[in-house]
């Protein structure tokens, strides 16, 4: 989850396989969003600030299931790839942090595998941040065991959305440059077991009709059935996040970007882009604008496709890809799935990744894309 970004978060439960003999561990995913709380949504209508709210709004989480110590403590946690540490809340966190007492705590006192840290954190989100220590102990994925981990354990947790998520924790996919320092975070961490030929992971998303969604995450491997044709590779601009340069990106036959640097986000609901290029995007897609609110037609009439340049390789959006319902009782908005962020690069998180089937390769330090096999099951 990119620190600057605005919290938005869906729900994957991760159900738990065994190691697969092809050494791959496959880590199925059934993701259900969560409908608008209405009151929420009443607020957001008398405001009119759909561009700035609409992240806290989705209120959809993507989550799975992890362990922590010995013997095992339960957690539901985000895998996110836009960031690299990971963090559970605290048995120690005070009666007052609603958040904290709301989820499941890690309890140091009950593991026998856990090891004292003494070093404070704090972590900076768009709108808010968790705070707390760090402590390191034995994490499970599966069957897969992964002792000495560092991760936080949260006493402070200043974002309301902290209180109303499924997730108890995130556990950070990114690499050690944007990690803790002298930490190393899990994904380095799971692949020093050796548990997998290659250090690799590819993420499977899949938006079904109904708002219902779901995927899964393949560890060690890349699954040839969720895909068609090849995946594209392309080199990472940065090792830190999964980043790399896109070509550019075209609405129409207009191109409205070219050579931007982007991070693939699984913690991220929408595509994130800087504000000079969303206003020009809004109006190539044709959205109407008004009172600084942005609506398109939910039919998808006269709206443009939207094309990624990945090098040699074009990834076309249709409407049906990037058009997002919300609905309320009796009233139904569609907007693009996209924000402005007030940065130079942009972040594909879910919206993107429903549509793309995303490998990444830590050994090669790439990643890569391909078409992902259509939604219907
Ligand atoms: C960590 O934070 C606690 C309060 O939350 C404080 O009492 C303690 O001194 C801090 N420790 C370090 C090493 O900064
Ligand atoms: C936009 O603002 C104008 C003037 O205040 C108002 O008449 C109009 O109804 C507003 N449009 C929407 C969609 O709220
Ligand atoms: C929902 O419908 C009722 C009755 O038709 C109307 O009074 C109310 O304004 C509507 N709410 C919204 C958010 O459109």
């Amino acid at each position: 989850m990119l620190q600057t970004r605005l919290m938005i978060l869906s729900v994957l439960h991760l159900y738990v396989c065994p190691l697969a003999k092809s050494l791959m561990l496959r880590v199925p995913l059934e993701v259900q969003s969560k409908p608008l709380a209405s009151q929420q949504f009443h607020s957001f209508l008398a405001t009119e600030t759909l561009k700035l709210t609409l992240d806290n709004k989705m209120n959809m989480e993507y989550y799975g299931r992890i362990s922590m110590g010995t013997p095992p403590q339960l957690f539901r946690v985000i895998f996110d790839t836009g960031s690299a540490n990971t963090w559970l809340p605290s048995s120690n966190c005070p009666v007052s942090n609603a958040a904290c007492q709301l989820h499941s705590r890690y309890k140091a006192h009950k593991s026998k595998s856990y090891v004292q840290n003494g070093h404070n954190f704090s972590l900076a989100y768009g709108n808010g941040h968790v705070s707390g220590y760090l402590s390191q102990d034995t994490i499970r994925i599966a069957d897969a065991v992964v002792p000495g981990l560092t991760f936080g354990e949260t006493l402070s947790h200043y974002q309301p959305a902290f209180i109303t998520t499924t997730f108890d924790g995130i556990v950070g996919l990114g690499f050690s440059q944007i990690g803790w320092r002298n930490t190393t975070p899990f994904l380095e961490l799971f692949c020093q077991q050796h548990l997998f030929q290659q250090c690799l992971f590819s993420v499977y998303l899949r938006r079904m009709p109904g708002e219902l969604y779901g995927g899964e995450i393949t560890f060690g491997g890349i699954d040839e059935s969720r895909y068609t044709g090849d995946v594209h590779y392309v080199p990472l601009s940065r090792v830190g996040y999964w980043q790399f340069e896109m070509s550019s990106v075209s609405v129409g036959n207009r191109q409205i970007a070219k050579k931007i640097e982007v991070i693939l986000d699984t913690g991220t609901s929408l595509i994130l882009m800087p504000i000079d290029i969303f206003d020009e995007l809004q109006t190539a897609m044709g959205a109407l604008i008004e009172n600084g609110t942005s609506g398109i037609s939910c039919q998808g009439e006269n709206l443009q496709d939207i094309h990624f340049h990945i090098g040699e390789k074009k990834f076309t959006f249709t409407p049906a890809d990037y058009v997002v319902k919300l609905e309320t009782s009796n009233t139904t908005i569609c907007v693009g799935g996209f924000l402005p962020i007030y940065e130079s690069f942009w972040v594909l998180g879910d919206i993107f990744l429903t549509r793309i089937y995303t490998v990444y390769d830590a050994d090669a330090k790439r990643v890569g894309l391909a078409d992902a096999v259509s939604n219907e099951n």
